[in-house]
């Protein structure tokens, strides 16, 4: 049996397909491609693998990884897993007009892929992250260490999980925050609904609810020259750059795609 026949046996788009024999055996792509033997072992763990894809478990979860930034994170039902326009995030965070950020936070961490991401480009920054969920920060801080960074992290909701001496030291605010409304909630695909963490998506009525919280402190914990980047769902980007405090300035950017995506933004 060779990764040919498998291939052509299998149930799944192609693409992925491939991915899940790339995974198993640890070959390329062109090799499953044009064919290398296959022993019984690898072919009964590929078709686990295949199974549990078909079950509509994302190809993320599975394959363990996902490259994001300069590293490799894991991802698994603990968090979100991080998206292209957050990678997109951490690009524009990686080039700050001004001197290099000496204190860099991310609020709703997740998988810890921004705080991760920053860590590996500013490396004299001191790092610090939070999340509510303590399942996700077990995730990031073995993401961190992996990935050879130093990311403190502190569970609680928002700002209070900070220790209070970073209150008005903070350089660069980073944010990928739950911004799903109610209504957007109930018409989230199967793959996203059953199987990533609603907490980390969930945001009331009009999708606002973190955001609004996280804006009305920011200027709080922002140094004097800090900036902030901040993800916000496209249909609610206009209302939330409505939301920024007064002391704060800021415009919504867009993603590779064209959508209104991200609070940018600095003091006055
Ligand atoms: C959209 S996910 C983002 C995860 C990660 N930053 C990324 O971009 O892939 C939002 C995260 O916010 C966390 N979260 C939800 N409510 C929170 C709150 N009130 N305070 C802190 N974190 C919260 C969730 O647990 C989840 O990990």
């Amino acid at each position: 049996m060779t990764t040919r026949d498998v291939l052509a046996a299998a149930r799944l788009p192609r693409h992925e397909a491939e991915r899940l024999l790339m995974k198993v055996t640890g070959r390329s792509r062109s090799e499953v491609i044009i064919g290398v033997p296959l022993d019984d072992d690898t072919a009964i763990a590929y078709s686990l693998l295949c199974r549990r894809r078909l079950t509509g478990e994302p190809i993320q979860y599975i394959e363990g990884t996902i490259p994001f930034a300069l590293c490799e994170i894991a991802v698994d039902n603990r968090a979100l897993i991080p998206r292209p326009e957050t990678e997109y995030l951490w690009e524009l965070a990686s080039t700050l007009p001004d001197e290099p950020p000496a204190l860099i936070v991310d609020l709703c961490t997740g998988s810890g892929a921004l705080a991760i991401g920053l860590a590996s480009v500013y490396r004299d920054a001191e790092v610090v992250a939070s999340d509510i969920s303590e399942a996700a920060l077990s995730l990031a801080r073995d993401n961190a260490l992996a990935n050879g960074t130093t990311v403190r992290f502190f569970a609680g909701d928002l700002f209070e999980a900070l220790p209070e001496e970073l209150v008005g030291r903070v350089d660069l605010l980073v944010a990928n925050p739950p911004y799903v409304s109610d209504s957007e909630m109930a018409e989230l695909p199967s793959e996203v609904a059953d199987w990533e963490p609603s907490l980390a998506l969930a945001a009331g009525s009009d999708g606002l609810d973190v955001i609004r919280r996280l804006l009305a402190r920011l200027p709080d914990w922002l140094s004097k020259t800090g900036w902030f980047f901040i993800e916000v769902g496209s249909a609610h980007a206009t209302e939330a750059l409505g939301l920024v405090p007064p002391g704060l300035q800021a415009h919504v950017r867009r993603d590779l795609t064209g959508r209104d995506r991200y609070l940018v933004g600095h003091r006055s």
